[in-house]
């Protein structure tokens, strides 16, 4: 029997170090090659934490330059959440979807037609069969290339973008395993191509606002982070977690047993925390609570069991994980997507002067704040949240991020998670038109991915801490923050355009 299909992951993580198989930069799956998750964890690394030397030739991208361009012409593959890239893509004036791709016919020329109802202009459509991306990356009209399909295919897929000289923008993963992680790593360091997540969550209206303070100063030392993905995405009869849609995603639940989906909540707080320049992931301890949700849902929805009857849930429910950082800050990640409990983010940072918590937003500030953007003859006290509900409001509309101040009302019109979908695309499009590296690079996409290898490592071998792998091959050490927002005095706006707006 398939040890996959007990949930000994392990067994197949010994084989593939014993067997020394790699799957390196140059295996691109040939037209008839599925990805096969459970194939791809096989070859996890033996030494998950080692820093894998940098291949002769290659060169960091952290502060990588290209040709800045009037438009930007992109491809977009995988056309669920694929659609908000779509819709926010035809409303950025400098951006032109030049092609569409999806296996589903129907659901490639429907996004089509969007594109030329809004444009005037038809994409080219790939559909049809699950290579067809192959086409599309191989144009030569293409800069940047959207991947949202399941996560399977992104290494393949970014891969191969990148060797054809496109940037590739990943929906939230970027590998399956470590070394998944340090071939896409070591693919936009040797084509020179920006491949960043889309971290969506990391331009919400809190997040933007917390890093706008954190930026001024406004926490003091940052001690912790607390975050997570906690989403009931059970569903109903006929849409459930349980229906044709969702296997790929299920399918995670029963290969792995730690976070199934790191990058919403870490992605935010390693912003924060400068994780990746001036800080770094240290190591991770991941530990995983008994598992009821899919199985419970399987009996209340499928007693005939149906699709789902051979598939075996290991994983425990709720994933808590804490990463310490090398300058001694902890972040709590958790995950739960099948209990009755409302969404949240957590979204908790902690410094000297401040903590500002999420869901639903508070702010305590320290009596001794200094921040000039407090009244001074206010009091205040530690024991007490300083600002919740109309004032808190108040106070993050007085500091929105510039960021968001511009683009927020177009934003609002585009939709997408309440607007933060657009706001992203729009920064990422625009960095790329600038020529100047974007907000996220390949090595906050390949450490934020990572937790998914490395807690379901911690949790197998008893929740052992889990040595961090330094994409970046001590890059932190001495990388400034990004200039996501620049810092004070804001100099001018003039790179968000408005003329044509
Ligand atoms: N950032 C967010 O808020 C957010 C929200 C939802 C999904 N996602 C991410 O988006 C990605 C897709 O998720 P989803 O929920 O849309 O999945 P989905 O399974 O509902 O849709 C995937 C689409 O990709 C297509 N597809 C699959 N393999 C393909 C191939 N080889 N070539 C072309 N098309 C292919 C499918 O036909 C389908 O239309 C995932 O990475 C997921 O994590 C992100």
């Amino acid at each position: 029997m398939d040890p996959l299909e007990t949930g000994n992951r392990r067994d197949f993580l010994k084989l593939g170090a014993l067997a020394g198989l790699g799957f390196g930069l140059g295996a691109i799956p040939s037209a008839e090659a599925k990805p096969d998750p459970a194939q791809v964890m096989r070859r996890a690394a033996a030494d998950i934490g080692a820093t894998r030397p940098r291949p002769a030739g290659s060169k960091p991208v952290w502060d990588l330059t290209t040709k800045a361009m009037e438009k930007i012409r992109v491809g977009i593959i995988g056309l669920n959440r694929g659609r908000a890239h779509v819709a926010s893509c035809v409303a950025t004036p400098f951006v032109e979807v030049v092609a569409v791709c999806d296996i589903l016919d129907e659901r490639a020329k429907a996004q089509a037609e969007v594109v030329r109802k809004k444009t005037g202009q038809m994409p080219a459509i790939y559909s049809g069969d699950e290579n067809a991306w192959e086409k599309m990356v191989a144009r030569d009209d293409i800069d940047v290339v959207y991947v949202a399909t399941p996560w399977e295919w992104h290494k393949p897929m970014a891969i191969r973008a990148m060797e054809l000289g496109k940037h590739a923008f990943l929906e939230v993963n970027c590998g399956l395993t470590v070394d998944e992680c340090w071939d896409i790593v070591d693919a936009s360091e040797k084509y020179q191509r920006h491949c960043p997540i889309l971290e969506n969550c990391c331009y919400g209206e809190e997040e933007l606002f917390v890093l706008n303070l954190q930026r001024q100063g406004f926490f003091g030392d940052l001690k912790h982070g607390e975050c997570a993905y906690i989403h009931d995405q059970r569903g109903k009869p006929g849409a459930s977690f349980l229906d044709a849609g969702r296997d790929w995603r299920r399918r995670y639940s029963t290969l792995l047993q730690g976070n199934l989906y790191p990058t919403h909540g870490l992605g935010t707080i390693s912003q924060y925390m400068g994780v990746g320049r001036g800080d770094a992931f240290k190591y991770a301890v991941s530990v995983s609570s008994p598992e009821f949700g899919l199985s419970q849902l399987r009996e209340r929805l499928k007693p005939d069991r149906d699709r789902s009857k051979d598939e075996k849930f290991v994983n425990g429910d709720m994933s808590t994980t804490i990463v310490k950082t090398e300058l001694g800050r902890t972040i709590v990640v958790q995950h739960d997507n099948t209990s009755p409990r409302p969404y949240t983010r957590g979204n908790l940072l902690s410094g000297s002067l401040a903590t500002f918590a999420g869901y639903p937003n508070r702010l305590a500030i320290d009596v001794d704040n200094p921040s000039s953007l407090l009244d001074p003859k206010e009091k205040r006290n530690s024991h007490s949240w300083t600002y919740e509900g109309e004032k808190l409001k108040k106070f993050m509309t007085a500091n929105m991020h510039p960021l968001l101040k511009k683009l927020m009302v177009d934003a609002k019109k585009v939709g997408g998670h309440g607007g933060m979908d657009h706001v992203m695309n729009y920064r990422f499009l625009d960095c790329i038109r600038q020529g100047i590296t974007p907000d996220m690079t390949v090595y906050d996409a390949a450490s934020w991915s990572a937790l998914l290898d490395l807690s379901d490592r911690s949790v197998r071998d008893g929740s052992i801490p889990v040595t961090y792998p330094d994409f970046t091959r001590g890059g932190w050490k001495t990388l400034k923050p990004l200039p996501i927002i620049p810092n004070p005095p804001f100099p001018s706006l003039s790179y968000f355009p408005t003329a044509n707006r």
